[in-house]
C-alpha cells in the first residue's frame, strides 16, 4: 500500500513532508513525490522514481520558497503503470492549480479518462489516480475545494484514501477515504497533519484520530473539521494519544510484520479482485492488450514456474487451470526447469509466479522459456520488477509490500490471481458457461470476509501452538487442492520456527513416511468435507492414530466426524474444494507464527533467509 503525508501550519513544509516520507519507506515503494502550495497561486510538484534520496536531491536543486508551509507527499507502490517520474504521485490536472495523492484503485478510471479527454483534458501518466486530479480541476471551476472534492469523489467507483491541495486555499488540505486504507489526522498547535500511518507523524504529534470510510476532513493550521461524505453532516471524532514507539507504528501496532501481513490478507485479496472480478457477469477484466489477444485461444499447454511459496501457489494454479480449461498444465520448480532443456515452444503459455519479481531462478527460467518461443505471463507483486519487465503481460497481485520474509499475503493473492487467470481464460476459450463463471465469481467475492472469520480464531490457534511447540518434527498431509497447502504449511513452520516439517500427499503415507509416525511426530492433516478425497484423509488420520501419532486436523466448521478423530482441530468455513486453499492456509500461517513466537525466533527475518533470492 502506498504512503501518504500532509502538513499545514507555520513551519516550512518541505522538511516535514520529506521526513514523513522517509518514515514510510519501510512500507516499500517504487517512487516518491511532494506537492507544495506556493503563495504565488500555484502548486509546485516534485516527484522522482526510485528511492526517496532521489527526491531529496531533486528538491535540493529546486527553487522552493522557505515560507511554503503546506503540502502533501506520497510514496507509490505501483498498481497501474510502470514506476516512472510521471506515474509517481502527486498528480495534477492540465494546469498546476490542484494536486492529489491517492491510495486505492479507481475501477472506472478508463471510462472517466475517456470522458475527460473528450472534454479536452490532456493526461500525462498511465495511472488511474491522475483521473481524480482532472475531475477536481473541473469541479474547482464551479465550487470551492470543500465542495469540489465530494463532487469529484462521487464519480469514483473503487477505493480511495486521498489528500488534496488546491492553490485557491493553499493552507487547506482535504483528506477523504473510502476503502483505500488508513488515513490518520495528527493534531498540533497552529499546525495539523495527515498521513496513511502514524509512523509519519510521531515526530510531531501523538494526538491523532482516524478517518472512517466515507468521511472527509478539512485541515487548516487553525483546526480540522470532519464531514460525512454521504450526508455532509459534521462528524465528532475521538482524539487518541498514540503510545506506540516508531517501530511499533511501522507494524501498525502488530509485534511483527508477518502478523500484520497475515491480517492484511482479506484486504489484499479484495484489492486483487477489485475492478477485475465482476460477479454479476462472471467477466474478468484484466489490464493490457495481451488479455484480448487471439493467442489466448491458440496455446496448447501451460507451464507454471516458481520457487518456494510461489511454486506451491503454482501447484494450486495447476489444479484450477486443469479443472476448468481441461488443458495440459505442467508445474516446475524454476531452478529445475532451467537446467532440463525443457519442452517448450510458441504454443506454450508460461506463467511465472514471483512475489518479488527478482528471484534469480525464476527469472532465468523465464528467459529460457522465452528463448524457446513461449509467451510469458507474470503473476507478481512488484510492478517494474525484472520478471514484470520481461513478461508479455502482468497479473499484479495487489498485496502491497510484503516485508516479512515468510510469504503470506502474497501467497493468497497469488491464488486469487490464479482464479482471475482461470476464469478469464475459461471465458475466452468458452471452457466455462456464463452461469458457471458467475457462480464461481460470486463464491470468490465472499472469500475476503470468510478470511476475516478464520483470522479471528487467534485464541484457539495460540492454544494449539502451545500444545505443539515442543515437537521437533512435523508431517503435513493434504490431497488434491490441499496437497500444496500441506507443502506451504510445512514451509511456514520450518522457515520461521526452525522446526523440521515435511509436506506430503496423503496417498504417499504408506510409501515411506508412515515409518516415521510415533508419539513424537505430530501430523497436520487437512481434511475438508468439500474435498473429493475427504474419506481418504480420514483414513490417513486413522492410520496415524493407530501408530500413536498425534493429529492436528484442519477441518470444516461443524465437522463432528473429523473433530472426533483428531486430537486438536483448526476450523475454516465450508466452501467449495477449489476455493478452500485461500482459507485452509490461514490457520497454518498463524500456527507457524505462534509457535515461532513461543520459540522467540526472529520471525520477520529468519536466520539464513532473504526476502528475495537474487543470487544462486
Ligand atoms: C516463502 O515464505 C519464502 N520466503 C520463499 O520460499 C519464497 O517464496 C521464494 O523465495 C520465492 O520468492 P518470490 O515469490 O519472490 O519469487
Amino acid at each position: 500500500m502506498c504512503g501518504i503525508v500532509g502538513y499545514t501550519g507555520f513551519k516550512p513544509a518541505t522538511p516535514i513532508l520529506l521526513n514523513g516520507l522517509v518514515k514510510l519507506e519501510y512500507r516499500g515503494y517504487d517512487s516518491a513525490g511532494l506537492a507544495l502550495a506556493a503563495r504565488n497561486g500555484s502548486v509546485q510538484i516534485i516527484k522522482k522514481v526510485g528511492k526517496i534520496h532521489n527526491l531529496i536531491s531533486t528538491v535540493k536543486h529546486s527553487k522552493i520558497s522557505p515560507n511554503v508551509t503546506s503540502g502533501i507527499g506520497h510514496t507509490r507502490w505501483a498498481t497501474h503503470g510502470q514506476p516512472t517520474d510521471i506515474n509517481a504521485h502527486p498528480h495534477s490536472g492540465c494546469g498546476n492549480n490542484v494536486a492529489v495523492v491517492h491510495n486505492g484503485i479507481i475501477e472506472n478510471y478508463q471510462q472517466l479518462k475517456d470522458q475527460l479527454k473528450a472534454k479536452g483534458h490532456r493526461f500525462k501518466s498511465q495511472t488511474d489516480s491522475e483521473v481524480l486530479a482532472h475531475l477536481l480541476e473541473d469541479e474547482l471551476k464551479k465550487y470551492p475545494v470543500e465542495k469540489a472534492v465530494p463532487q469529484a469523489l462521487a464519480k469514483i467507483e473503487g477505493t480511495y484514501s486521498v489528500v488534496i491541495i488546491d492553490q485557491s486555499k493553499p493552507d487547506t488540505l482535504i483528506g477523504a477515504r473510502s476503502g483505500g486504507g488508513a488515513l490518520v489526522v495528527g493534531l498540533g498547535k497552529g499546525e495539523n497533519f495527515l498521513a496513511s500511518d502514524v509512523s509519519a507523524l510521531l515526530a510531531y504529534t501523538r494526538e491523532v484520530f482516524y478517518l472512517e470510510d466515507h468521511e472527509m476532513v478539512i485541515v487548516t493550521p487553525q483546526g480540522v473539521t470532519v464531514l460525512n461524505l454521504s450526508n455532509g453532516k459534521t462528524v465528532k471524532k475521538q482524539v487518541a494519544e498514540i503510545a506506540w514507539t516508531a517501530e511499533q507504528a511501522e507494524k501498525g501496532g502488530y509485534p511483527h510484520f508477518m502478523l500484520k501481513e497475515i491480517m492484511e490478507q482479506p484486504t489484499a485479496l479484495q484489492d486483487t479482485f477489485t475492478g477485475r472480478l465482476d460477479p454479476s457477469t462472471g467477466k474478468v477484466i484484466l489490464e493490457g492488450a495481451f488479455w484480448s489477444s487471439p493467442y489466448l485461444k491458440q496455446f496448447k499447454k501451460i507451464t507454471l514456474l516458481g520457487m518456494g511459496t510461489s511454486y506451491y501457489a503454482a501447484l494450486v494454479g495447476k489444479f484450477l487451470l486443469e479443472k476448468y480449461l481441461r488443458i495440459q498444465v505442467e508445474v516446475d520448480n524454476a531452478s529445475e526447469f532451467r537446467y532440463r532443456n525443457p519442452i517448450v515452444d510458441k504454443k506454450t503459455l508460461v506463467v511465472v509466479i514471483s512475489q518479488s519479481g527478482e528471484t534469480v531462478d525464476t527469472l532465468t527460467a523465464l528467459r529460457e522459456a522465452k528463448s524457446k518461443g513461449a509467451k510469458i505471463i507474470a503473476i507478481c507483486n512488484v510492478m517494474g520488477s525484472s520478471v514484470t519487465r520481461e513478461s508479455e503481460a502482468v497479473l499484479l497481485t495487489r498485496a502491497g509490500p510484503e516485508i516479512g520474509v515468510a510469504s503470506t499475503k502474497a501467497f493468497t493473492t497469488q491464488l486469487g490471481a490464479f482464479w482471475l487467470l482461470t476464469l478469464h481464460l475459461a471465458g475466452v476459450r468458452r471452457a466455462m458457461k456464463p452461469a458457471e463463471l458467475r457462480k464461481k465469481s460470486h463464491e470468490l467475492a465472499k472469500v475476503p470476509l470468510q478470511m476475516e472469520s478464520v483470522l479471528k480464531q487467534t485464541k484457539a490457534i495460540e492454544k494449539v501452538a502451545k500444545e505443539y511447540s515442543t515437537y521437533f518434527n512435523f508431517l503435513y498431509l493434504g490431497r488434491g487442492f490441499q496437497y500444496p497447502i500441506a507443502l506451504e504449511g510445512a514451509l511456514k513452520l520450518k522457515e520461521i520456527s526452525y522446526i523440521h516439517a515435511e509436506g506430503y500427499p496423503g496417498g504417499e503415507m504408506k510409501h515411506g513416511p508412515i515409518a516415521l509416525i510415533d508419539s513424537k511426530m505430530p501430523v497436520v492433516a487437512i481434511a475438508l468435507k468439500s474435498s473429493s478425497t475427504y474419506e481418504k484423509m480420514l483414513n490417513n488420520i486413522e492410520e496415524v492414530k493407530a501408530r500413536k501419532g498425534k493429529i492436528l486436523a484442519v477441518i470444516e466448521k461443524g465437522d463432528k466426524e473429523a473433530r472426533r478423530k483428531a486430537n486438536s482441530v483448526l476450523e475454516i468455513p465450508a466452501v467449495a474444494e477449489d476455493i478452500s486453499p485461500m482459507l485452509s492456509v490461514l490457520p497454518l500461517q498463524l500456527m507457524a507464527y505462534e509457535i515461532a513466537k513461543l520459540k522467540r525466533r526472529e520471525i520477520d527475518q529468519p536466520r539464513n533467509l532473504a526476502k528475495s533470492v537474487t543470487v544462486e
